[in-house]
């Protein structure tokens, strides 16, 4: 058996401390206190119209680079995609909502403070065998996903939220992932963008046979169907997103890394990260007031409340010592693949180059950053972004068809036809990329 002593890299955890201005229980400390009888819907509105306004004075600046593997291609006015950034978060905002306001000196709490995670899941997977967090020396990965409890403005954008849903199905059934998604707000004061962080630590406490936590966002498709995470890669590591090291701790850019697929590991590290994390994120004044610290520290931000992403780059940059050394930061791959870069290329790939790349040659996660099919405001036209997130999904669905002997018709088109004819001797037809039965799947395939 493989020595597990290095596995987990839980050990020598950082006491985290708060250094970035903010008390533990996420108040500032020198917060003035607003007056209680200060009527809280009027508040409300009024952080709904400036957030509106924000948003909406940046509509329609569509047409810029995308995301690309190499940093120096990255787009260095950075401005304009990074409102795409921010409104990817998965749950949308709802303003209309919002039933309190945070005070400054509030305390917030996103549980009560766990220290000994890695020894209570150690004595439970002994206890439980049968729930190992891993089969063959393959991690357990569960995927978690979203989308608002409500339905979407656009009714288009319900039906893309189904699409965007088998297609994770399919991946996740391919490479025995298991998948959770989320329908419900788990805590009002992590709204919005910040809602991964209570659903990530909820299902790592209550799931402690998974490794891994890996949350992708509602507007993220899987692109490439074959393709597999490298975790051997990962196995000193405790967090990794797609992003570049120079980007975040050079140039300190607020689009350094993208928090729309991210895998945490199921350890008392990541409880500490998201403890850390997280006190930015109280919906209200606390938001509010954090987003200012962002908007000084981080090139490139605009100015609005504080999202998980830049918070983290934040906490990055403040706390290197802390955390950086557990960080990877992925960019060998599209972990995430920002879309505007992506759609155009995928008839020259098709021609070019097949699945399992995972990289530009066919790229893993197609991520559609800054359109907002389920909400009212993007950053591209809702016509651009549902045309383009069908040909995604085509894209995709076509690995998966072709398993059973179809393909789309065009990219564009959901109409199917056939590739062969069925046979008297099914299981004599292989398809084309191993997916039915694949070999490299060892959790599934390799007898135990
Ligand atoms: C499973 O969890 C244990 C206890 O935390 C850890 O030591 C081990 O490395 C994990 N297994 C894998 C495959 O990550
Ligand atoms: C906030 O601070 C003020 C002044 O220090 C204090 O009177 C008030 O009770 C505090 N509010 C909360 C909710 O702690
Ligand atoms: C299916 O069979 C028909 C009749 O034999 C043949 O003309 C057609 O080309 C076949 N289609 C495919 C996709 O192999």
């Amino acid at each position: 058996m493989r020595d597990n002593t290095k596995k987990g890299s839980c050990n020598g955890r950082p006491a985290p401390t708060f250094s970035n201005g903010l008390n533990p229980n996420g108040g500032f400390p020198k917060g003035k206190r607003i007056h209680k009888t200060f009527n809280n819907l009027k508040i409300t509105l009024l952080c709904g119209l400036i957030t509106i306004l924000v948003l909406r004075g940046t509509l329609g600046l569509g047409g810029f680079g995308g995301s690309s593997q190499d940093p120096d291609e990255m787009p260095q006015d950075a401005k304009e995609r990074n409102l795409m950034e921010v409104k990817d978060g998965d749950v949308e905002e709802e303003e209309e909502e919002i039933e309190f306001e945070r005070e400054l000196n509030d305390t917030y709490s996103i549980g009560p403070r766990i220290f000994d995670w890695d020894d209570q899941r150690r004595a439970w997977l002994i206890e439980n065998p049968e729930l190992a967090n891993s089969s063959n020396g393959k991690p357990r990965i569960l995927l978690v996903t979203g989308s608002p409890p409500k339905s979407c403005d656009n009714p288009a954008g319900d039906h893309y939220l189904l699409k965007s849903i088998k297609n994770k199905i399919d991946y996740c059934r391919i490479h025995n992932i298991e998948i959770f998604y989320n329908l419900a707000h788990l805590d009002a004061e992590l709204s919005g963008y910040w809602s991964k962080l209570p659903l990530i630590r909820k299902l790592m406490l209550t799931h402690p046979e998974f490794e891994w936590i890996w949350w992708m966002d509602s507007d993220a498709m899987f692109t490439d169907m074959v393709f597999e995470l490298p975790l051997e890669k990962y196995k000193h590591f405790n967090f990794i997103l797609h992003g570049w090291e120079k980007e975040i701790y050079e140039k300190i850019s607020w689009v350094g890394l993208n928090t729309g697929s991210l895998l945490l590991r199921n350890c008392q590290w990541s409880l500490d990260l998201i403890d850390a994390w997280a006190p930015m994120g109280p919906k209200g004044k606390v938001r509010e007031e954090a987003g200012k610290v962002l908007t000084e520290a981080l090139l490139g931000r605009p100015a609005f409340e504080a999202d998980d992403q830049s918070a983290l780059i934040y906490l990055l940059i403040t706390q290197r010592n802390l955390w950086g050394n557990k960080v990877y930061l992925e960019n060998s791959f599209y972990l995430h693949g920002f879309w505007v870069a992506i759609v155009e290329t995928y008839d020259e790939l098709i021609d070019k180059h097949h699945p399992g790349y995972g990289d530009e040659r066919w790229p893993f996660i197609t991520h559609f950053v800054g359109c907002k099919p389920c909400g009212s405001y993007g950053d591209y036209s809702i016509e651009k972004c549902l045309k383009e997130m069908e040909r995604s999904f085509n894209f995709g669905d076509n690995q998966i068809l072709q398993m059973y002997g179809f393909q789309h018709r065009t990219l564009s088109s959901f109409k199917v036809e056939r590739t062969s004819n069925d046979s008297d001797q099914p299981l004599e037809i292989q398809d084309e990329l191993n997916l039915l039965h694949p070999t490299f799947n060892l959790f599934k395939s390799v007898p135990v």
